[in-house]
């Protein structure tokens, strides 16, 4: 498969062109992290922005993690907007990107796809995809966010370590996809629900296809913070995208997504 085939800068402009969102488009064959490209690249875009790369020599993962981004093998993709909202609000557009990247995977195959609190896209209980928020500040006006997605859809095979829990859109179906078209769907529904997030400037007009799509709701979870860990229920998701758990003692505790991490006591999910 070659980066023609499903990648080239013509394809993507005529998909994402259907929303009328995107103001500037940049299609890399190699970059060190679709994120740093557009954090160094703040001041000299029009935004909102969308930079797509074949490959990532340095892909970033959250938590200082590293991000496996091989050639043809997957969606890696940055947006930079610049919202007119209070900074506090920001990882919350995490989870905007997280509904729009599970809507836009469950459009283009049947297979189960959930949302892992807060931000991993999973099918049949792996996941396909990660979330990174960032913030820029920038010189001429305000500051910039970068969300970047990282979305598995042709990968044939993962690393040992990750196969448990890593999986792509083609391992689950079988079939190879255009990326151009995922990614046209991923921004015509970022598009979309971008602008339900600033109607009220929190979650609640994205609240019940998040839940409807969540993985995490009515789990037993692990909550690791810089305190250490411990079990819990995870008993809702509220408007500002935080996490309410019960823990053991009974007490409620809201958890926050960039604070903490949640895992299934009973395997990744
Ligand atoms: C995670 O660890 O789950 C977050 C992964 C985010 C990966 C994407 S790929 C495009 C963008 N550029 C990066 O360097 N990281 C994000």
């Amino acid at each position: 498969m070659s980066m023609d085939w499903d990648l080239s800068r013509s394809l993507i402009k005529e998909k994402v062109e259907d929303s009328n969102f995107i103001n500037e488009l940049l299609v890399l064959e190699e970059v060190d992290s679709t994120n740093d490209f557009l954090k160094r690249e703040i001041d000299n875009l029009q935004t909102p922005a969308l930079v797509v790369a074949n490959c990532q020599n340095a892909g970033k993962g959250s938590k200082g993690r590293s991000w496996i981004s091989q050639p043809e093998s997957g969606i890696w993709m940055s947006l930079l907007i610049k919202p007119s909202i209070n900074m506090q609000k920001t990882p919350m557009l995490t989870l905007v990107m997280a509904v729009s990247v599970a809507e836009a995977c469950a459009d283009v195959c049947d297979q189960k796809i959930q949302i892992k609190w807060p931000n991993d896209i999973i099918c049949n209980g792996k996941k396909i995809c990660g979330i990174l928020t960032e913030m820029k500040q920038s010189s001429a006006e305000g500051y910039g966010v970068v969300i970047g997605a990282g979305i598995n859809v042709n990968t044939e095979m993962f690393p040992t370590e990750l196969v448990k829990k890593a999986t792509s859109l083609y391992l689950e179906t079988g079939e190879k996809r255009q990326r151009f078209d995922l990614i046209g769907r991923v921004v015509k529904r970022f598009s979309h629900n971008y602008q339900l997030f600033l109607q009220k400037t929190d979650l609640s007009l994205l609240l019940d296809i998040y839940c409807g799509m969540s993985a995490t709701i009515g789990n037993d979870v692990c909550v690791m913070d810089v305190n250490g860990s411990y079990n819990a229920k995870a008993l809702k998701i509220e408007t500002d995208g935080s996490l309410t758990v019960e823990c053991e003692d009974g007490q409620m505790r809201s958890v926050y997504g960039d604070e903490v991490s949640v895992r299934g006591i009973y395997g990744y999910i």
